[in-house]
């Protein structure tokens, strides 16, 4: 029973299953399967009696599966982790990890269009859901690509870059990600690889709706935590980091966005105060673990 480090290697390991397990016999829940690297380090520190119930929405990740009879391996979107908790007679857990993002092998795989090396512009994590990264770039409008190019990808020139999209779009349909880098390469601004992923990061946020799957995946752990359950998210980008830090402290999204009645006590308690960064050593073994973030809350 190996993860498979090949496939991804986990990031601020040790600091998320010691933050995520209270109790050695209790039920928990890894969002984000993937190389199954912090799965296999949870079932590792669980008695017998433990149970794991791990989701991913990439039909890849699968492959991946831990023989371990207490680990059950669910090909889903993390948004519907109520749903099939229910199917599986449990209704509350003591502890949720997401590890957010891609995995390793999501971006090298050039098939899944994640890469500007890639030929294909698709980006679905699963490639079942309806719009791929080519529907989006082809179908917004000028408006919703500035919104999405400046807010997750943080590009300068992002309104200088939507209008040059659109413009491209008119003479003929960007197919592939070669038709976008062309219409991009203009208006590249700084460093031209950091400019391209932080393009790139942005499409894939919007292909995967990864923000509304994240504030569903919040919501639903208030319900489905049990008292002193524990709450562990990696982020990787900004915006996720944000909407973490809000909603572990008052139960909002951003900073006026409320969903909870503010007059009554929020239920969840921030565990650290700061994010849990990985030390130079981490960074200088994984340099896809620079940008981690990992947030602890316990449901009060
Ligand atoms: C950073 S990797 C996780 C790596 C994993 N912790 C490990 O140790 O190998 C993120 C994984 O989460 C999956 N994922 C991302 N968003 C998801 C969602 N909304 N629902 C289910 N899986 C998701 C991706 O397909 C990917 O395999």
């Amino acid at each position: 029973m190996k993860p498979n480090d090949a496939f991804h290697k986990p990031v601020l390991l040790d600091q998320a299953v010691e933050g995520l397990i209270s109790d050695r016999d209790g039920l928990y829940v890894d969002a984000t399967f993937g190389g199954g690297g912090h799965a296999k380090a949870i079932l590792d520190n669980l008695s017998p009696k433990g149970r794991l119930f791990a989701f991913d929405q990439d039909k890849d990740a699968l492959a991946n599966k831990l023989h371990d009879d207490r680990c059950t391996l669910i090909h889903s979107n993390f948004r519907f982790i109520r749903n099939f908790l229910r199917y599986h007679g449990v209704e509350k857990v003591h502890g949720i990890l997401a590890d957010l993002g891609v995995s390793s092998f999501q971006l090298d795989e050039l098939s899944k269009g994640f890469s500007f090396d890639s030929e294909d512009l698709d980006m679905r994590m699963n490639p079942a859901s309806p719009i791929s990264a080519a529907d989006l770039i082809n179908q917004l409008s000028e408006i919703e690509l500035l919104k999405i190019l400046s807010e997750y990808g943080e590009v300068r020139n992002a309104k200088t870059l939507a209008r040059a999209i659109v413009q491209a779009r008119l003479s003929a349909p960007i197919k592939n990600t070669q038709n976008l880098i062309q219409a991009i390469e203009p208006v590249i601004m700084g460093h031209r690889t950091r400019y391209l992923a932080q393009v790139f990061q942005a499409i894939r946020i919007k292909v995967n709706d990864e923000i509304g799957a994240l504030k569903e995946l919040l919501t639903t752990s208030i319900d489905i935590l049990a008292p002193r359950g524990r709450l562990v998210i990696i982020t990787y980008h900004s915006v996720e980091d944000r909407v973490v830090k809000h909603f572990m402290k008052s139960g909002t999204f951003g900073p006026d966005i409320s969903l909870f009645n503010p007059s009554h006590d929020w239920i969840l308690k921030t565990i650290n105060k700061k994010p849990i960064r990985p030390d130079a050593d981490e960074i200088r073994r994984n340099r896809r673990s620079r940008s981690a973030k990992l947030r602890i809350a316990e449901r009060i």
